[in-house]
């Protein structure tokens, strides 16, 4: 896997912002979800209100794969030359903390509802907001190097180079 790239494509670039937008949307739509997993959990019927949640958090679930596969393909840009060690370091645990988040709120969701375990439907929601918060990390991450450091990261993520 070649590390040393200039800059993200405009592919990985598009696939970032949509998988953003898809992990905002599912939380959006994770009420009509609870009230269907709380309905099948009683031996009910279902309602149906958990269908747009499971049809964007597949879709976002499919962007992941994809970025990870152009990820292995292409490459990342290295963390900004500025930083010290351990803030880099930072950054590159925080993104591979935030793939394994990404994959894996998807996977247990897909497992809890189709498999029928409520200890995975406890798992998605724990590992949910723990991507919650490394998400808000990462945001106000991305907004310091901006704002304060002023290095041009942000930057990365708006152009291709
Ligand atoms: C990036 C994708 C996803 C995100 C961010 C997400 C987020 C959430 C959130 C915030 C909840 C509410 C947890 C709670 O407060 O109880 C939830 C519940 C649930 N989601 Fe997802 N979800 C995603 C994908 C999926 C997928 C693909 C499925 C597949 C069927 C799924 C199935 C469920 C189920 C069954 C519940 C109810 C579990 C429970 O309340 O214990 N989710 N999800
Ligand atoms: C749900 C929301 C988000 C998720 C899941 C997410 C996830 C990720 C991941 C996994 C990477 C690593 C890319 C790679 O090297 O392969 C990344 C990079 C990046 N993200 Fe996000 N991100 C989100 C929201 C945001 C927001 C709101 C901003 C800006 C305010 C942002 C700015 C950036 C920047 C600038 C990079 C490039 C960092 C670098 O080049 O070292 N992201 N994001």
């Amino acid at each position: 896997m070649t590390d040393k790239i200039a800059g993200y494509n405009r592919a990985q670039i598009i696939l970032h912002w949509l998988t953003a937008v898809l992990v905002i949307a599912s939380f959006v739509t994770h009420e009509g979800m609870k009230t269907a997993w709380r309905a099948v959990s009683r031996g009910q019927t279902d309602p149906g209100s958990g269908q747009l949640h499971i049809y964007i958090g597949i879709a976002a679930l499919a962007m992941v794969l994809l970025r990870l596969a152009l990820r292995y393909l292409r490459g990342a840009p290295e963390q900004p030359e500025g930083s010290g060690a351990l803030i880099r370091l930072a950054g590159t645990l925080t993104h591979w903390a935030l793939y394994g988040l990404l994959v894996l709120v998807p996977v247990t969701g897909l497992w809890a509802w189709y498999i029928g375990s409520r200890d995975a439907g406890d798992i998605h929601e724990t590992l949910f907001n723990g991507l919650w918060v490394l998400v808000a990390l990462h945001t106000l991450a991305a907004l310091y190097h901006h704002y304060v450091v002023r290095d041009g990261l942000l930057r990365r993520m708006l152009s291709a180079g």
